[in-house]
């Protein structure tokens, strides 16, 4: 005989009702989770469901089910939530890339500081009890200035990826572009209809400077065009080759934010990029180093920091855990660290490193709350404190969030 599964509720073990993939049921979002689902619970599992608005009241599908979680998709909405609005963009839904359209804008900042402190909270184990303030994004619409998109040369399509699958989803116009792009997009589709787009060019990566639009070229050894932004009183030059920020009109208090009061003899900026927190760190630091793994991304940030007229700072490529391994001993201790890694957080062995620098100060700028507060962690383990939070929505229509933490000796 089948052993019957069990579940916890109000203390007892019950028997669990299985449901299948595909079975439909009634529920009431509680909230929104990281990661951008709704939370929702029914007979003793914890369901996750796409789209979702807290407080709304839906019958959903089980698509799928792992264990005590089951991931859901909305069937009907049974009654809306409050804060839940009309989406924009026709693509809503099918397109992989907004998953917040369906909140007001305060509900998704309100859901984005909710998603930070949950990570804090569960994965850090951090009860931040201070504000999290967070900067609204002034445009939230057509802020967008880099995009990735996806090219399907056999069905001609191009746009991005379907949600939750690697179909390409076609579109034809994206409302959180900044024009520049959106026009990048509509003359490579043209591109595309006339059969000129090389089949072997399955992703297409694009970045708006104040001249236009840069695109990775489809011919090796031919590098993207040069685009360059003025960001408060330093001007960067970069292009589709290398990283920079998607939200333009955020960075100025981003930066500010990020430097906070920071002055003194030696600062390092780990995952540098063309060098937008190098520059203003020069200017009030003695000595800077900006470390970063991209070659293109670095030349840029030689030429910007030449433009500002500075000669303070150095740039060493290397991956930055490597580079902390061979010199965090002998820099140590240096009064301010900032780090700004990619998704996934900082490697392995980049925390230890970072620790055995001693910094003062830290400023842990991060795009994933996740994987900061799994840092975060560590740093706090390790004689750190919190000093304080604050998140910017580089991101709006999407669950994604920028935050910066700083974090003192105690
Ligand atoms: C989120 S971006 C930040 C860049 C820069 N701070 C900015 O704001 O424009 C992360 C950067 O880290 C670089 N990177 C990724 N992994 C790295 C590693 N292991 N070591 C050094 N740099 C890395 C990427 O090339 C990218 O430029």
């Amino acid at each position: 005989m089948k052993k019957q599964k069990h579940s916890r509720i109000g203390g007892r073990h019950q028997p669990r009702r299985e449901q299948p993939a595909d079975a439909i049921v009634e529920v009431t979002i509680e909230r929104i989770l990281p990661g951008g689902a709704g939370l929702a619970h029914a007979d003793g599992r914890t369901l996750l469901v796409a789209l979702a608005a807290p407080g709304d009241r839906v019958r959903v599908r089980i698509e799928r089910v792992q264990g005590r979680v089951a991931f859901a998709s909305i069937a009907e909405i049974v009654s809306p939530s409050p804060v839940r609005v009309e989406p924009l963009c026709p693509y809503f839904g099918r397109c992989g890339g907004c998953d917040f359209q369906q909140l007001s804008y305060e509900a998704q900042l309100a859901a984005k500081v909710e998603i930070i402190r949950d990570c804090l909270r569960r994965i850090a184990q951090i009860e931040f009890t201070g504000e999290i303030p967070i900067t609204p994004s002034p445009n939230i619409w057509h802020y967008r200035s880099r995009a990735q998109w996806q090219h399907d040369p056999v069905k001609k399509r191009l746009g991005y990826f379907e949600r939750a699958s690697h179909r390409v989803c076609d579109v034809a116009a994206c409302p959180v572009l900044v024009p520049s792009l959106q026009e990048t997009l509509e003359s490579l589709r043209g591109q595309m209809k006339e059969s000129l787009l090389p089949e072997e060019s399955k992703e297409l990566e694009a970045v708006a400077g104040d001249e236009g639009a840069s695109l990775v070229s489809f011919m090796p050894g031919h590098p993207a065009r040069e685009v360059s932004r003025r960001i408060g009183e330093h001007h960067y030059r970069f292009s589709a080759e290398g990283f920079f920020q998607i939200n333009h009109e955020l960075l100025e208090p981003l930066i500010t934010a990020a430097l906070s009061d920071a002055r003194g003899e030696t600062a390092i900026d780990l995952y540098c990029g063309v060098g937008l927190f190098t520059l203003p760190l020069a200017q009030r630091f003695t000595r800077v180093c900006g470390v970063e793994a991209s070659v293109t991304a670095l030349s840029y940030a030689r030429h910007n920091l030449e433009d500002a007229r500075l000669n303070n700072a150095t740039f060493e490529t290397a991956r930055v855990s490597d580079w902390l391994a061979e010199n965090s001993v002998r820099l140590a201790p240096v009064d301010f660290v900032l780090l700004d890694p990619p998704r996934a957080g900082a490697e392995g062995g980049a925390i230890d490193g970072i620790l055995a620098l001693k910094p003062r100060h830290i400023s842990y700028v991060s795009c994933d709350p996740a994987t900061l507060a799994r840092d975060l962690k560590i740093l706090a383990a390790s004689g750190y404190r919190l000093d304080s939070l604050a998140a910017f929505d580089m991101f709006p229509q999407t669950h994604h969030v920028e935050t910066v933490a700083h974090l003192k000796t105690e």
